[in-house]
């Protein structure tokens, strides 16, 4: 079996197990992953079955779809300290999604934050994250995103109030979007393979890393939390500091969270992690990836330096 066969199996596998357990709502995302799975076929250039797992990797790229849904094709509200920005359509829609890009410019527009026409991205999209992103997971992914369902959607146009955005952009990417040169896989021992995860696909420190009062990550407080996350709410230190971090937490505490919303002490997660975990209006998230790689992340995250940084309610 190839590795995305063994995902589909196992993400099957899950669905059943799920069903049992969990919520209407839930249970309808579970069977629509499943639905779009079997209905995806594999592309030249990436492998779209592998590719649903780096979509539930990357959050289920969740930015990209409204609550009410479909899956990306956009429209979500985005508040930000510099305006409100409004997810892109990146269904294979010809007109209003990204359905005419080539492959290269679909990898562009994620990984260097370039779009089609030359313009630079907000750095709402964490392209500067993404940059990271493997050449093999990064061409999955664009298969998969091509098998999506096409919506026709015209996203409204962001609401700045930076004075020339454009020229803004730029100079952001300039300051702040390092050079980096992604590798050609992901790397195959566990820790170094879910510190990629976590830097450059699962993107963990978009909104529990605080950020400098130009949006850019504060890197001495790497994944020590933040009073003031995306939507303005606390998000807790994930750093294993035993006082104001979860240094107390085993492996198997991370694998239940990230695969069912589960706490240790059983209360279940709330706000945004709900969102990455689940995936939104049926997206995958972090609780369809495979045993293996919800292991990575949490051996990786128990070896990041203790920072202590206490988080307000
Ligand atoms: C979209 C924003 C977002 C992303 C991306 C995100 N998180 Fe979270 N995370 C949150 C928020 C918000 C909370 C607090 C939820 C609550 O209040 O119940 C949280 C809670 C947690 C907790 C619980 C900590 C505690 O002390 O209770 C852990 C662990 C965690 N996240 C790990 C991760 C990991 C690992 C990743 C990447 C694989 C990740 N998160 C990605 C927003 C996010």
């Amino acid at each position: 079996m190839s590795e995305g066969e063994e995902f589909t199996a196992e993400t099957r596998r899950r669905g059943a197990e799920r069903r049992r357990l969990w919520s209407p709502r839930l249970r309808a995302s579970a069977v629509s992953l499943g639905w779009l799975l079997a209905a995806t076929p594999v592309l030249g250039g990436g492998d779209a079955q592998r590719g649903a797992m780096v979509f539930a990797m990357a959050g289920g790229c969740g930015c990209h779809t409204a609550s009410e849904g479909p899956v990306g094709a956009g429209g979500r509200e985005l508040p930000t300290p510099f305006g409100t920005f409004y997810g892109s359509n990146i269904t294979p829609d010809r007109e209003t999604g990204i359905g005419a890009w080539s492959d290269d410019e679909i990898v562009t527009a994620i990984r260097e934050g370039r779009r089609r026409d030359g313009s630079i991205e907000a750095p709402v999209m964490p392209y500067y994250l993404y940059a990271g992103m493997s050449d093999t997971d990064v061409r999955d992914l664009v298969a998969y995103l091509r098998g999506l369902p096409p919506v026709a959607r015209v996203v409204p146009p962001a609401r700045v109030t930076l004075p020339l955005p454009r020229l803004a952009y730029r100079a952001w990417r300039w300051l702040y979007a390092p050079a980096l040169t992604p590798p050609a896989s992901a790397p195959d021992d566990p820790v170094a393979r879910g510190r990629y995860w976590v830097d450059h696909v699962a993107i963990c420190g978009d909104c529990h890393t605080p950020r400098n009062r130009l949006g850019a990550p504060d890197a001495a407080l790497y994944l020590a939390g933040t009073d003031d996350g995306p939507d303005g709410k606390p998000v807790p230190n994930i750093t294993p500091d035993k006082a104001t971090g979860i240094g107390k937490w085993a492996e198997n505490h991370y694998v239940g969270l990230l695969r069912a919303g589960r706490l240790p002490n059983f209360d279940n997660i709330q706000g945004l992690m709900v969102e990455v975990i689940e995936g939104v209006a049926g997206g995958a998230g972090y609780k369809d990836l495979p045993e293996n790689e919800l292991r990575s992340l949490a051996k990786y995250l128990k070896t990041v330096p203790p920072v202590r940084h206490e988080v307000g309610e």
